[in-house]
């Protein structure tokens, strides 16, 4: 079964987590099953990049990155090169990933600015 590993965020899970999660499961019902209340405004619909996580390990075992997807991250916070939307990324095989939930979301960004 795969495994997904937390890295601590301060808000959502300030010591990190470890968790089993099913295949063809999404990065974000995955977080979401196991407690971890991420940002997800439009639904899961892949509207809005406020689900934005960086996969630090097994970037390559999810579903590849759609072009709307990657339009939509570049509006994210903290865009790196192994960021995807946690609703639009699809757990596909029984590999450990290490994911990280960036310090701020879009939302965030726009009421500081
Ligand atoms: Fe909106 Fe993922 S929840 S893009």
């Amino acid at each position: 079964m795969p495994k997904i590993k937390l890295l601590p965020h301060p808000e959502y899970s300030p010591s990190g987590a470890t968790f089993e999660v099913s295949t063809s499961s999404t990065l974000c019902d995955a977080l979401l099953d196991n407690g971890i209340p991420i940002e997800h405004a439009c639904g899961k619909v892949g509207a809005c990049s406020t689900c934005h996580i960086v996969v630090r390990q097994g970037f390559d075992k999810l579903n590849p990155l759609g072009d709307n997807e990657e339009d939509l991250l570049d509006m994210a916070w903290g865009l790196e090169p192994q960021s995807r939307l946690a609703c639009q990324a699809i757990v596909t095989g029984s590999h450990e990933l290490v994911v990280e939930i960036p310090k701020y979301s879009i939302n965030h960004a726009k009421e500081t600015v």
